[in-house]
């Protein structure tokens, strides 16, 4: 009968032997030479991958443009923003409590800081109104750093927090302010018609609204705000705002707002992404103790 079962030492000594292998000098099966063989095959191989990889990026980074982003969405109309802005899009204060809108009040001061007149003037530039103020590069010569407009918190009126620094919290007749997100390139005038922003209540809350007053006058966003050529290009930005006081607002109710931008670029959007663009949404709710309307 075959022993087919090696012993325990017999096995023990093979895998000795298979490590290290004195009669043929060979380390887990291959002599000194194959083993450094394959080193070294290894050593090209991946100094030949990392070489690959510098040179792809070198070559992505040359067609990079450090002004300019490659790729951008192509939106028709960027999105808007309000200010002062809570976790939710609404304001909701009580007119009495000082402490409700003193936040809304603070945040309109914070954001309004950088358009303080003397501030527009030490840094941006007086541009010549209602056209786009384009500064193009001529050829591979960069027209770097391009100047900005002066956009002045003067400008914003009864809203810019200078006249009445309570932005009309206090007496229920409060100042929102809305902002276009910044659209790298945007001519958002056709026909030299510059983009203007309307309020309206909801169907429900017409009545409820009350007149509007818009700083600047008729909600206009003047051209020579426009091209923007991004933040590196064009340092000291001031994005243009538009003010909007609400005069009579029905008090100790919900009013929902929306605003839109009207601009001849708007294109007919049954695109569901689009939904959203050119417009934004808000809830305003002022209370008052006192039940009268605050007229
Ligand atoms: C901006 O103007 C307001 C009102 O005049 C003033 O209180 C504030 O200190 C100014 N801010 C700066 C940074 O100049
Ligand atoms: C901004 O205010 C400054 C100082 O009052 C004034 O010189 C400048 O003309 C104003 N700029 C605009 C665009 O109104
Ligand atoms: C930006 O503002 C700074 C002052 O803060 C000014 O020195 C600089 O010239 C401005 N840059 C441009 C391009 O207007
Ligand atoms: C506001 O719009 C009206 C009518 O569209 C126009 O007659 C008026 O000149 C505009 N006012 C300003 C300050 O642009
Ligand atoms: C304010 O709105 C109320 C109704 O909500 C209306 O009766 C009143 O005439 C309005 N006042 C002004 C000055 O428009």
């Amino acid at each position: 009968m075959a022993k087919d079962k090696k012993t325990c030492s017999e096995v023990l000594d093979e895998w000795k032997e298979f490590i290290w292998n004195p009669r043929t000098r060979e380390f887990l099966g291959r002599t000194g030479t194959s083993w450094g063989l394959i080193l070294l095959f290894y050593l090209v191989f991946y100094i030949f991958l990392a070489g690959m990889f510098a040179l792809t990026m070198y070559v992505m980074l040359q067609t990079l443009d450090e002004y300019k982003p490659t790729y951008q969405d192509r939106l028709a109309m960027p999105g808007m923003m309000i200010r002062p802005k809570g976790e939710a899009l609404e304001i909701v204060y009580s007119m009495e409590d000082t402490e409700s809108w003193d936040m809304y009040v603070q945040a309109l001061d914070k954001f309004l800081t950088p358009y303080n007149d003397s501030i527009q003037v030490m840094t941006n530039f007086e541009c010549p109104q209602d056209r786009y103020f384009v500064q193009e590069d001529s050829g591979e010569v960069r027209n770097n750093p391009k100047r900005s407009c002066q956009f002045n918190r003067t400008m914003l009126e009864e809203c810019s927090g200078l006249t009445d620094r309570y932005y009309g919290y206090h007496d229920g007749k409060p100042c929102v302010l809305i902002k276009l997100n910044r659209v790298i390139g945007l001519l958002p005038g056709k026909n030299g018609h510059a983009p203007f922003i309307s309020c309206a209540a909801k169907k429900e809350d017409t009545e409820k609204m009350g007149d509007l007053m818009y700083y600047p006058r008729n909600g206009t966003l003047n051209l020579m705000y426009y091209p923007y050529y991004g933040k590196k290009a064009q340092v000291n930005y001031s994005q243009p705002l538009v003010a909007v006081k609400f005069l009579n607002i029905t008090v100790n109710e919900d009013v929902n707002v929306e605003c839109k931008i009207n601009a001849d670029v708007i294109e007919p959007t049954g695109n569901e992404r689009d939904k959203f663009a050119g417009r934004v949404s808000f809830k305003l709710r002022v209370n008052s103790a006192k039940i009268e309307s605050n007229n």
